[in-house]
């Protein structure tokens, strides 16, 4: 059959799956990660400005935003847990725990971060400091990728189609 000729191709929806831990539909997580996201971020550029500038306030944010970004992101993990465990569709994805996984390394690193800084901010810098904050930053990337992979990619937490959980991978829209 000539191309111009064969039938058009019903636009395809793909699934969505609705996260247990939310307000009104609006998922809690991807409320939460933000703090965390920013927070752990900032400590490798705060840290190369105290290398740069000597300014121990520099030094005294990597400290705060460590501790801080820890403990929203500890908060933030626990929402995300619970989708991960209450979720069957979400327990099938390899995303979701290579996601989960980088989490917890990245929450390991801000523990580190917070407890080699603790005792004096400015004398941590270099170089432990920065041999943690480095790769903290790329697993803040890595983590937020792979997060954003299962609500973008995934429909993950995505309040939608009604039953999705249920039905095959991808479904043709009802007519
Ligand atoms: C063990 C800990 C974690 C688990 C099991 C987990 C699980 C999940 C799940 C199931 C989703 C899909 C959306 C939803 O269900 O709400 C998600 C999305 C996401 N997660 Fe996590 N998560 C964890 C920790 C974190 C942390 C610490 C961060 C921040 C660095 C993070 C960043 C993200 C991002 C950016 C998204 C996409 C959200 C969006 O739609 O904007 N997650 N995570």
């Amino acid at each position: 059959m000539a191309e111009s000729l064969k039938p058009p191709t019903p636009p395809r929806l793909s699934r969505t799956v609705e996260s247990r831990v939310a307000i009104r539909s609006h998922p809690l997580h991807p409320m939460l990660v933000v703090f965390p996201i920013a927070f752990l971020a900032t400590v490798a550029p705060a840290d190369l400005l105290f290398l740069w500038s000597g300014l121990a306030f520099w030094a005294q944010l990597s400290l705060f935003m460590s501790a801080a970004g820890l403990a929203l992101g500890v908060v933030a993990a626990a929402a995300g847990t619970v989708d991960l465990l209450l979720i069957r569709v979400v327990r099938r994805h390899v995303s979701a725990w290579s996601h989960a996984l980088a989490a917890v390394m990245l929450l390991a690193f801000a523990a580190a971060n917070t407890w080699l800084r603790w005792p004096d901010p400015a004398a941590a810098v270099w170089p432990w400091g920065l041999l943690l904050s480095v790769p903290m930053a790329a697993l803040v990337g890595i983590a937020g990728w792979l997060g954003g992979g299962l609500s973008f990619h995934h429909g993950i937490g995505v309040a939608g189609h009604e039953g999705a959980e249920d039905r095959g991978p991808d479904v043709p829209p009802e007519p």
